[in-house]
């Protein structure tokens, strides 16, 4: 049995000192011990956000991370880095950085693989936009994007590892997909996974769904057989974070 997993994205938002008000207004809502709940924050809010969840059920992660160990990369975050922090999880591949930070699935895979090196879980995001749904390409695009970013991971990794599927089309937009499509690219993803290793990796590994999701959309969504939870993004700074981890209650 797959505990489910419900992750907030903040994306770029929250000051270090909002951040330590939210998880201080959240604490008390998130509680549920059926569900695994992260936070993921922005680089600079980790370790504010890592001191005021200490003793709660909540578990921190981090937003992106580069793939090399360390050195001349200005800006960017290291795993080791992340690790010494605390950080249990990590965002992959997200549409919006790969939209706006020419995120490949090629940097996909190596950031997933140095991820696994340093016991950092990935939460791998993939999904399709309007026009390729439209086309009817979904599940082959979804397939591409899945089978490449598990080039040389372990069955023993992927089994641990966490995927997002998140339509472009339905982040930030307020067009949540129906709980049929949602299933449907989830069931599919799993099945991808069943064909690149084993029936065992593929009934281990969680699979989210993200996009729009809302207190009032999470209980259908989390109900179907391959959906282990989700990525939320703006629901996620609002006290409705609360009513979405608590869907089954
Ligand atoms: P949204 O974002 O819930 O605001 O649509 C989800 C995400 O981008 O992870």
């Amino acid at each position: 049995m797959r505990k489910k997993i419900i992750a907030g994205n903040w994306k770029m938002n929250m000051t270090p000192s909002k951040a330590v008000d939210l998880v201080n207004e959240l604490k008390p809502l998130v509680v549920n011990d059926e569900v695994d709940v992260v936070f993921c924050v922005p680089a600079i809010d980790i370790i504010p956000v890592m001191e005021a969840t200490k003793g709660t059920n909540i578990q921190v992660g981090a937003e992106n991370m580069y793939f090399e160990d360390k050195g001349a990369y200005t800006g960017e975050i290291s795993p080791e880095m992340l690790v010494d922090a605390g950080v249990k999880y990590v965002i992959i591949g997200h549409s919006e950085r790969r939209e706006y930070f020419a995120e490949t699935d090629e940097t996909v895979n190596k950031k997933i693989l140095k991820a696994f090196e340093y016991g950092i879980t990935p939460i791998i995001c993939c999904g399709e936009s309007l026009t390729q749904r439209e086309q009817g390409i979904t599940i082959d695009w979804i397939r591409q994007q899945i089978k490449i970013a598990f080039q040389n991971v372990t069955a023993e990794q992927a089994a641990t590892a966490v995927i997002a599927y998140e339509p472009i089309w339905a982040i930030g937009t307020g067009k949540v997909a129906t709980t049929e499509q949602a299933q449907e690219v989830c069931s599919a993803i799993r099945a991808c996974i069943a064909e690149i290793y084993d029936e065992a990796t593929a009934a281990a590994i969680r699979i989210q769904y993200g996009g729009s999701v809302s207190a009032a959309s999470a209980p259908e969504l989390f109900a179907q057989a391959d959906i282990d939870g989700g990525l939320v993004g703006g629901a996620s700074l609002k006290p409705d974070f609360g009513k979405i981890v608590n869907y089954n209650k």
